[in-house]
């Protein structure tokens, strides 16, 4: 993969950087997104991975200003993902319009529904409330979407942790079809079925949490920990972090690891120039898969669209 690799094109005409610098963290530090993102744009990375939820749209945006100031690089030259979270399902255009505030542009490349759920204003959070959740309607919510891109406020929509059944179901109303779905994906959850069937559709994947989260966060799912790995990552002279960044752009999707640290930046953008084996990837295929974000928070058997795990994927967990 040369540096043409770097980038694939998506169905809506634009190109997506295939890694991307995640931004979702539990204490958000302002100064170390700004400090972060401007290492990231030093080692190369074009890509850059936000939400509304994630509190890092203010610092992220200001850091990209300052940098354009500088003449460092020009809008045309990033892309910039982020989310509509799940409490302003009903009005797209606001909540992108409020996003763009804080990041300070004038469209992002990507706008994604977070999560197939609506919420009430206010919910509580990670754990909503039984009077949290109310009715489903993502027909409506994409029409929204949809006016995004006729507004210009977006250059591509998509979904985020969405089933096949959910596509599918989308597809079926969609005047324009969703240009990425990004969802948990590394080697111990890797999501064949769901990476097959967007090929078919030709909707673009992408990993979150690519190298299994913060350990504090929803726990460690041991991607990093593991023995096939690790000793993979040895035999080629890499880190365990580059070859499991490594894996998932030979399967083709993008990958957006979170790092707010200067060498790990710098390490997990140097995935380019290596590869990896027939023999690695057969190994790694022949992985236990595990999910580590299983969504039991959005389930409970009385308001929510999702009376269990199974509902919520559509059996595909
Ligand atoms: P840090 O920000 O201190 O580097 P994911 O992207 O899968 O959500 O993983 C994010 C977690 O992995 C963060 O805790 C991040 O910590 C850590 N991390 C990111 N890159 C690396 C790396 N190359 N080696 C080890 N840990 C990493």
């Amino acid at each position: 993969m040369g540096s043409a690799g770097k980038v694939v094109e998506l169905n809506a005409g634009t190109k997506i950087p295939l890694v991307g610098l995640g931004t979702a963290a539990i204490n958000q530090n302002p100064e170390e997104i700004k400090t972060a993102v401007a290492t990231a744009l030093e080692v190369g990375y074009r890509h850059f991975d936000t939400a509304s939820l994630y509190r890092s749209e203010c610092a992220l945006g200001d850091a990209l200003k300052d940098a354009c100031l500088k003449g460092l690089v020009a809008r045309e030259e990033f892309f910039v993902t982020t989310k509509l979270w799940s409490e302003y399902l009903d009005d797209p255009v606001s909540a992108l319009r409020t996003s763009l505030k804080n990041l300070k542009l004038e469209y992002v490349d990507l706008y994604l529904i977070h999560w197939p759920l609506r919420l009430r204003k206010g919910s509580s959070f990670p754990i909503p409330k039984e009077e949290d959740f109310l009715p489903l309607d993502l027909e409506s919510a994409w029409k929204g979407m949809e006016e995004c891109v006729h507004l210009g406020l977006t250059k591509a929509i998509g979904v985020s942790n969405f089933s096949c059944k959910k596509i599918g179901d989308l597809l079926s109303h969609a005047k324009i079809s969703p240009a990425v779905n990004q969802v948990e994906m590394h080697p111990l959850w890797q999501q064949k079925k769901l990476r097959d069937y967007c090929s078919k559709v030709n909707i673009h994947v992408s990993a979150w949490s690519p190298l299994g989260g913060a350990p504090n966060a929803q726990g460690s799912n041991g991607v990093m920990d593991n023995p096939v790995i690790k000793e993979i990552a040895e035999k080629h002279g890499k880190t365990t972090a580059q070859v499991i960044l490594r894996w998932g752009l030979e399967q083709g999707v993008s990958v957006l690891p979170k790092s707010y640290n200067k060498g790990r930046i710098a390490q997990n953008f140097q995935v380019f120039d290596w590869s990896l084996t027939a023999e690695d990837h057969s190994k790694i295929s022949r992985l236990e898969q595990k999910k580590a974000n299983r969504g039991e928070e959005v389930v409970n058997s009385t308001t929510s669209p999702y009376k269990s795990v199974e509902e919520l994927w559509d059996g595909e967990i």
